[in-house]
């Protein structure tokens, strides 16, 4: 692989028209429906899905741990964009015996144990709304991390049972960031100028430090290849 340094960098033009080509091929499929976790991925995905005039549902998994910052956003742009962002929320019942299972602390003792609570909190709610899509799209891309090397651009997601697209899987963070510095974006989360490349839920995520990897921050007690959530791990590969 060539350096960093001599990888022709893409301009914002280039990198819109190829968001909003990838976009075009998923909404062709039929019912689609568009994921946001409050990173800058997701900003990016939902501004252009925004102007494609294309019908599309947005959603966000709305754990009961996120961060007060991640709620406020998810409010703000929401008006800025103009369209209804989906609160997914768990199974109060659901919740109840989870919090009576592991306790305050019970995420930090066992990977088992914080699986649990990722599958009741994000991965069950999210089986119940994409019931009836043809598909989904999420901001994955492959840099984020040694699990997402491999990522496809367009997948047969086995656990939902339909195609999951992931438009930005090429995209470095400096595409992203490129993309989002033209005029008419959104502003992104807060967060993100706090040292926090990636968010997720507030008892899971912290800020990482100059020269750690962009998920350092993520579930940091877990290794590296255990941290996943259960929305990304069982898709089967059809085109890259
Ligand atoms: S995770 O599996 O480790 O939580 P990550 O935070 O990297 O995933 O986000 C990758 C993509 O998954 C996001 O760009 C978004 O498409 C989707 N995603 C993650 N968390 C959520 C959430 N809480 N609500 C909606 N989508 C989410
Ligand atoms: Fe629970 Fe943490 Fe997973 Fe959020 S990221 S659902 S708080 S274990």
């Amino acid at each position: 692989m060539p350096a960093a340094e001599n990888v022709p960098q893409r301009t914002a033009s280039t990198l819109l028209t190829l968001i909003d080509m990838r976009l075009g091929e998923a909404f062709q499929l039929g019912r689609m429906a568009i994921a946001f976790s409050g990173q800058m991925e997701d900003t990016l995905l939902l501004w252009r899905a925004a102007n494609s005039g294309r019908p599309f549902a947005a959603f966000t998994l709305d754990t009961g741990k996120l961060h007060q910052e991640t709620r406020d956003y998810t409010d703000t742009l929401e008006t800025t964009l103009g369209f209804r962002i989906h609160r997914l929320t768990p199974d109060p019942r659901a919740v109840v015996l989870l919090e009576r299972e592991l306790g305050a602390t019970g995420i930090y003792e066992s990977v088992s144990h914080r699986q649990r609570c990722c599958q009741t909190r994000k991965v069950e709610p999210l089986r119940t709304f994409l019931t009836g899509f043809s598909g989904w799209v999420t901001g994955q891309r492959r840099e984020q991390s040694a699990t997402r090397l491999a990522l496809a651009l367009r997948e047969q997601d086995a656990a939902f049972s339909l195609t999951k697209f992931n438009p930005l899987a090429d995209f470095s963070l400096n595409d992203v960031r490129t993309a989002l510095d033209t005029p008419g974006a959104p502003a992104i989360h807060p967060l993100h100028h706090r040292g926090y490349p990636s968010i997720g839920c507030d008892p899971c995520t912290r800020a990482i430090r100059p020269g750690e990897d962009l998920r350092a921050g993520r579930w940091w007690w877990e290794t590296r290849d255990t941290k996943e959530c259960g929305l990304h791990q069982t898709t089967i590969t059809t085109e890259h």
